[in-house]
């Protein structure tokens, strides 16, 4: 190798390490994380439609799901909002729930959401995604909880039994 040429290789050397060696923080390691287990292909409002609502980034669908001897269930709202989000969750609240799949109010969630996968994160990562859900700012739309199906009003995904 020339000497140019080995001096640019140095170069991009030491610029491939300076951006290694840049913090990742918590919350944009969450991101990270939330983006790549794709909560938002649920959570987000519209996505399961294949249209996303510009601003709703994981407050929530309107499409639930059938699960017989439940109703619908609906990916609730994770933004912060009080009233619909998750505001009144603590980050503990969020990493119980992705462990155990069991609600502040002690109700086991049920239906489509692998949280039993989501279980096996590290303890780092299972907390970076919890800060970043509640990094993110309030939404307000509500997302009906359990729904006997006679009441729904919306669309849901049913599983045909054979
Ligand atoms: C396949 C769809 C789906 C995916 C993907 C999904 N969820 Fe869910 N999630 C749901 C549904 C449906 C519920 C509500 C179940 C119930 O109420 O019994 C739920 C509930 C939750 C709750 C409880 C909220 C509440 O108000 O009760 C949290 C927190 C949550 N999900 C976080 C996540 C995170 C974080 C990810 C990604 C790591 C994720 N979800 C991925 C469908 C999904």
């Amino acid at each position: 190798m020339s000497a140019s040429a080995n001096s640019i290789a140095a170069t991009i050397l030491m610029l491939a390490a300076a951006g290694a060696a840049r913090a990742e923080t918590q919350v944009e390691r969450g991101r990270y994380l939330v983006s790549i287990m794709d909560c938002g292909g649920c959570h987000t409002t519209g996505e399961l439609g294949g249209h996303p609502e510009p601003g709703h980034t994981l407050a929530g669908a309107k499409i639930g799901w059938a699960i017989p001897g439940v109703g619908i269930v609906t990916p609730p709202n994770l933004t912060g909002d009080v009233a619909t989000g998750l505001g009144n969750w603590t980050s503990d609240d969020i990493v119980k729930l992705l462990r155990t799949g069991v609600r502040p109010d002690g109700r086991e969630i049920v239906g489509p959401m692998g949280w039993r996968a989501y279980a096996q994160m590290t303890d780092p990562d299972i907390r970076a995604v919890a800060a970043y859900l509640k990094s993110l700012p309030p939404v307000v739309h509500a997302v009906p909880g359990p729904t006997p199906i006679a009441d729904f009003k919306g669309a849901y995904f049913t599983v045909a039994h054979p």
